[in-house]
C-alpha cells in the first residue's frame, strides 16, 4: 500500500517584526492584555514579499531538506485565503518561482486557517491512489493585508508566514495515517473577510468591509469544541492513545485555545508546541511552520507519530496523524 511520506520540511517567516510594544502605538491596547488573553507577544509582517514569494520560500527549504530537484514534483497543492491574485492560483506562481516542471499539476484551497491539513488531505488521496508521486503541500497567509489595523480585537492576533511539506509516494508504514476534514458554512459569518475586488456597477448590494471580521468569543468555544471531536476522530481511527503521540501539533490562534485541548487530552506540556508567542497566528501557514520548527529543533525524529488540528474561517476544522 502507497503511504505519502513526508519527506522534507521548510517554512518562511518576513523580517519585519512587530511587537505588542509596537501595536500600543496603534491601537489601544498592552503587552499585558494580548500576551494574557492569547499568548502572543509578536509577529512577522510581510513588507516586501508577497503570498507566494513566502510560499516559493518555505517550498524550496522543503525542497532542500528531502533533496528533490523541481522536474520531481508533479503536484503543488497550497493552502490560503490571501492568495497572490484573484487568479492564477499561489500554487501556479509558487511554480513558476520555483522552476517547477511544466505540466505538474497547481491548485490552491481555501479553508482559512485549516488550510494546510486541507491541502494535505487531498495531497495524500493523489499519492495514495498513485496519481502523483512527488507532492509540495504549502499553508500560507498574508493576513497583514486583510486586518484592520485599526481594530483592536482582531489586529493583535495574526501574523504572516508560510511553511511547506514534500510528500513522496512510498511502501512501508512511515507517512500520512489519517486526515479528517470537515466544515460547517452555517456558521460563516463567525469568521470572514470579504472580498478586495470593488463592487461592480450592476452589483445592488455589496459588503462594505473588505477586511476581516471575527466573532471572538464563540470562534473560541466552538474552536475547543471541533478540535476535540477532530482529534477524538484521528485517535480513533489509527487505535492511538495519549502515550503514542509523540507531538500535538495544534493551530496556533490562542495559547487558551492549546491549553483547553491538551488538558482535554491529558497531555504533558512537553507533548504539545507551541510558537504562538513569536508569529501569532500566520492562519494556514501555522501548522506548517510549527512542524518545521520542531524538526530542525529535534523536538520530533523517524518513527515518531505527530498529531495535527486546525480550525478556522468556514467554519472548518480538520486534523491529521503522521508517523514520520
Ligand atoms: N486590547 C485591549 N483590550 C481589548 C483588546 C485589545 N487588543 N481587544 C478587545 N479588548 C477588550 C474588549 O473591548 C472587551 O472590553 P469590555 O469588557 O470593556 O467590553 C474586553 O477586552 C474583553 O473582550 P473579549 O472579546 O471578551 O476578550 P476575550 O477574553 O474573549 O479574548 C480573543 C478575545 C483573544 C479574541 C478570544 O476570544 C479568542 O482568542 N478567540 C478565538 C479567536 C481565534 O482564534 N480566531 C482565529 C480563528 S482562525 C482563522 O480562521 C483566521
Amino acid at each position: 500500500m502507497l503511504r505519502a511520506r513526508l519527506i522534507g520540511t521548510g517554512s518562511h517567516v518576513p523580517k519585519k517584526i512587530l511587537t505588542n510594544h509596537d501595536l500600543e502605538k496603534l491601537v489601544e491596547t498592552s503587552d499585558d492584555w494580548i500576551s494574557t488573553r492569547t499568548g502572543i507577544r509578536q509577529r512577522h509582517i510581510a513588507v516586501d514579499e508577497t503570498t507566494s514569494d513566502m510560499a516559493a520560500k518555505a517550498a524550496k527549504n522543503a525542497m532542500k531538506a528531502a533533496g528533490v530537484s523541481p522536474r520531481d514534483i508533479d503536484l503543488i497543492v497550497v493552502g490560503t485565503v490571501t492568495p497572490e491574485m484573484c487568479f492564477p492560483s499561489t500554487a501556479c506562481f509558487v511554480q513558476s518561482q520555483l522552476g517547477i516542471k511544466s505540466g505538474a499539476a497547481a491548485f490552491d484551497v481555501s479553508a482559512a486557517c485549516s488550510g494546510f491539513l486541507y491541502a494535505l488531505d487531498v495531497a495524500d488521496r493523489y499519492i495514495r491512489t498513485g496519481a502523483a508521486a512527488k507532492a509540495l503541500v504549502i499553508g500560507v497567509d498574508r493576513f497583514s493585508r486583510i486586518v484592520d489595523w485599526k481594530d483592536r480585537s482582531t489586529c493583535v492576533l495574526f501574523g504572516d508566514g508560510a511553511g511547506a511539506v514534500v510528500l513522496s509516494a512510498e511502501k512501508g508504514t512511515k507517512g500520512v495515517l489519517s486526515c479528517h476534514i470537515h466544515s460547517d458554512g452555517r456558521h460563516w459569518e463567525m469568521l470572514y473577510a470579504d472580498s478586495p475586488c470593488p463592487p461592480s456597477p450592476f452589483e445592488e448590494k455589496h459588503i462594505s468591509s473588505r477586511y476581516l471580521k471575527m466573532n471572538g468569543n464563540e470562534t473560541f468555544k466552538i474552536a475547543v469544541r471541533t478540535m476535540g471531536q477532530a482529534i477524538g476522530e484521528a485517535m480513533e481511527t489509527n487505535g492511538l492513545t495519549p502515550e503514542d503521540i509523540s507531538l500535538l501539533i495544534p493551530h496556533q490562534a490562542n495559547l487558551r485555545i492549546i491549553n483547553a485541548i491538551r488538558d482535554r487530552l491529558k497531555l504533558p506540556d512537553d507533548k504539545v508546541y507551541t510558537n504562538l508567542d513569536r508569529y501569532g497566528n500566520t492562519s494556514a501557514g501555522s501548522i506548517p511552520l510549527a512542524l518545521d520548527e520542531a524538526v530542525r529543533d529535534g523536538r520530533v525524529k523517524g518513527g515518531d507519530i505527530i498529531l495535527f488540528v486546525s480550525f478556522g474561517g468556514g467554519l472548518t476544522w480538520a486534523s491529521s496523524a503522521v508517523r514520520l
